[in-house]
């Protein structure tokens, strides 16, 4: 069991007090719980067992493509999106009817595999990474299966040097997995690159439970805490953030 899950369950039976529990209520409801709920955990919070997380990240089965991408990861160290939140995003990308989408952070391939399975069949996905080496096991992966070289576009680079050289308004869903430092750039320049009505989301949104564990105050913890606040607090934003795999933030920029 994640430690937040063993703190939840604990805070959920035993008496405690409310105020530290303030600081793990997510962006819009800080403050003071509301007469007649004692504390978060009653703000509709439901207990999930590991096991039923489990369940839910194996519900979309992978195939030997992803299993594939993922084998090339490990080789290089990349740790990939996790199953159920690729799954997530290539629903995502399906529901909008996505033509247009931006990564940063390509890796080997495994996200890009998931978003490009989830866009409408001549869509186009623009993928961002550091290193020349990931980008060509993405390439790999997406030849191998079956995805012809106009459906990916893979530029070498630093997100934040390549971001502001794409089109304003021009892709249906950006989706951030490069540096962790730097994702409230990333941000700034997706709400730019977003088409209105079109979606941005951040993995790892939930960063190895230390987003919601306030002793973790790291430069990666605190950038991402921070995405997560100024993402619910963006009047242009509707978001939500969904607990599969490590977290996955998603906003949509209002049409
Ligand atoms: C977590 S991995 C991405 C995994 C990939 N999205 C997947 O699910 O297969 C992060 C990737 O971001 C790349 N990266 C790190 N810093 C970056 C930056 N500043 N700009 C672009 N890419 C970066 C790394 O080289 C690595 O391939």
């Amino acid at each position: 069991m994640t430690r937040s899950l063993t703190l939840h369950l604990r805070e959920r039976t035993e008496p405690h007090d409310c105020s530290p529990c303030e600081w793990f209520a997510p962006p819009r409801l800080q403050g003071p719980a509301p007469i007649g709920w004692p504390h978060h955990f009653d703000r509709g919070a439901i207990i999930t067992t590991a096991a039923s997380l489990e369940y839910a990240e194996g519900y979309q089965s992978e195939d030997d493509h992803l299993a594939a991408a993922r084998r090339r990861a490990d080789e290089v160290g990349v740790v990939p999106i996790g199953s159920g939140a690729g799954a997530a995003l290539s629903f995502l990308a399906s529901a909008i009817g996505a033509r247009s989408v931006a990564e940063i952070g390509t890796g080997t391939g495994v996200s890009g595999l998931w978003l490009l399975r989830g866009m409408q069949s001549d869509g186009v996905l623009t993928s961002v990474d550091l290193e020349a080496e990931h980008q060509r096991l993405a390439r790999e992966t997406f030849t191998a299966a079956g995805h012809a070289p106009q459906r990916f576009r893979l530029i070498a680079g630093s997100g934040l040097d390549v971001m502001p050289r794409l089109t304003d308004a021009g892709y249906d869903l950006v989706f951030l997995d490069g540096d962790k430092v730097e994702y409230g750039e990333y941000l700034e320049q997706a709400i730019r690159l977003v088409r209105p009505g079109g979606l941005i989301a951040f993995d790892n949104a939930l960063w190895h439970d230390r987003v919601a564990d306030p002793s973790q105050r790291d430069a990666e913890t605190v950038a991402i805490r921070e995405v997560v606040q100024q993402v619910a607090n963006d009047d242009r934003l509707r978001s939500v953030l969904l607990p599969v795999g490590d977290g996955l933030l998603v906003a949509q920029l209002q049409p």
